[in-house]
């Protein structure tokens, strides 16, 4: 084995001007020759690698992002949401994003509906705090999404009315909020593209477990991306993005026609995120 070719390699970057790119640039060529180094990588093996990724861009278009989900099922994705989130204790832990977030949806008041669906009715309540003091947030913004009991968000189902299961919505004085809902389904990543062939030549499938997202933004503190993940859901210990952590897994508690989610959001001061 010879390391001097992973330095010439890392070398040929010494007049990199910009200090970040080169530390990205040369870590990565670094961490690639040990990959191929640890598994002897042959060269019909790697001839697959590089079409598995054409494959994947060639599946990227203005909609779908091949790339991501390629991130997402690699756990690349949660990773950095764990290297970029803040490690306060008491701050409520982020979650991914994921594609089907959408801008523009009409704010509603206190105790709104954002059903349009058939589905097993839900009451979603609490409070929105500072981390540290755990004062109450007045005035945060909440915008929260999720699938239709048929496993699709609204956007990717043309027979769901626009805005369907879709809320925005501002805490009160006391940092309150409060909004009904019905209960969301677990749901496949897309799985007809290269990174859906992965999963099943790996033996892996393809569920995330069903959840609501949450992007909470107040002035003055860190924007929080999350999600809740439903306790009862099959997938619940084997996201196939690996986006669930145990302080976001939340219970479903039975209430007169249906079920009642009381759930807190605590917020990291600007300052100190
Ligand atoms: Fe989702």
């Amino acid at each position: 084995m010879n390391e001097s070719l992973t330095h010439n390699v890392t070398e040929a970057f010494g007049a990199c001007a910009d200090a970040r790119t080169k530390e990205i640039v040369t870590a990565l060529v670094r961490h690639l020759h040990a990959f191929a180094r640890e598994v002897n990588l042959t060269h019909d093996e790697w001839r697959q690698g590089i079409e598995f990724l054409t494959a994947t861009g060639k599946k990227c278009d203005g909609i779908r992002q091949e790339f991501i989900l390629l991130s997402d099922t690699l756990g690349l994705s949660i990773v950095l949401d764990d290297i970029n989130q803040h490690h306060e204790e008491a701050a409520t832990e982020s979650s991914l994003l994921g594609p089907f977030y959408r801008d523009g949806v009409k704010e509603s008041g206190f105790g709104a509906n954002i059903a349009q669906s058939e589905g097993e009715p839900v009451f979603f309540h609490g409070a929105v705090r500072d981390a540290t003091s755990g004062k109450p947030v007045a005035n945060a913004l909440i915008e929260v999404w999720q699938t239709a009991p048929n496993g699709m968000y609204e956007g990717q189902d043309p027979d769901q009315p626009e805005g369907n299961l879709r809320g925005r919505f501002r805490t009160n004085a006391d940092g309150a909020y409060a909004f009904h809902s019905i209960k969301p389904t677990s749901y496949p990543i897309p799985t007809d593209g290269p990174v859906g062939q992965m999963l099943v030549a790996t033996g892996r499938h393809p569920m995330r477990p069903a959840h609501i997202h949450f992007r909470i933004d107040a002035p003055g503190y860190a924007q929080l991306t999350t999600a809740l993940y439903s306790a009862d859901d099959p997938y619940v210990n084997s996201d196939a993005v690996f986006g669930v952590k145990p302080s976001l897994v939340i219970e479903y508690a039975p209430r007169e026609n249906g079920y009642d989610v009381a759930r807190d959001f605590t917020l990291i001061a600007k300052e100190r995120a």
